[in-house]
């Protein structure tokens, strides 16, 4: 357990934990370089989305200021500050995904989910969220879900998809 540990965090101690084994990647005086997977781990046990007090929690912990982990929670489109789904689509709309088609398959995804972007289905199962370039240009139009890339999308894609995730 590390200094900051064992001072008060509402951080649970696995987070910690995983925060502090992260940081062995960086030089000690340089915390505040693994913010953003701090945040990921801090956002994963939280059901997918970051509270104002978690995200003050890892900026303490990683002795930052707390606006600078708000600047970066709000670039992000990684990060969620509103309660999401158990799956976030993340539909690329950037140009490359544009030119081939990503507008039919962004209102397909409205359409057999019924919600609009930045939604949740009524289940609590679907988050639908638009984002720029996820860097798979060569797969156009693709979309990420969790973690996971889906590329070469097509309506029937798409169909197939949301028939196997759980
Ligand atoms: S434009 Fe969609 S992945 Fe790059």
């Amino acid at each position: 357990m590390t200094e900051a540990t064992q001072r008060k965090t509402s951080l649970s101690p696995r987070v910690c934990s995983a925060i502090d084994r992260w940081l062995t990647r960086y030089p000690a005086d340089q915390k505040r370089s693994g913010v953003m997977q701090a945040l990921m781990f801090a956002q994963e046990e939280n059901g997918g989305w970051l509270t104002t007090s978690l995200m003050d929690a890892v900026a303490d912990y990683l002795d930052m200021p707390r606006i600078a982990v708000y600047e970066i929670v709000s670039f992000y489109t990684l990060y969620n500050i509103h309660p999401v789904g158990r799956h976030v689509i993340y539909v690329c709309t950037n140009i490359s995904c544009m030119l081939n088609g990503s507008d039919r398959i962004l209102s397909h995804f409205k359409k057999r989910l019924e919600i609009d972007c930045n939604e949740t289905t009524i289940d609590g199962k679907f988050t639908l969220r638009e984002t720029e370039c996820l860097a798979a240009c060569t797969a156009a139009p693709m979309c990420q879900i969790n973690k996971k890339y889906y590329e070469n999308l097509t309506t029937e894609k798409v169909d197939a998809i949301l028939a196997e995730l759980e």
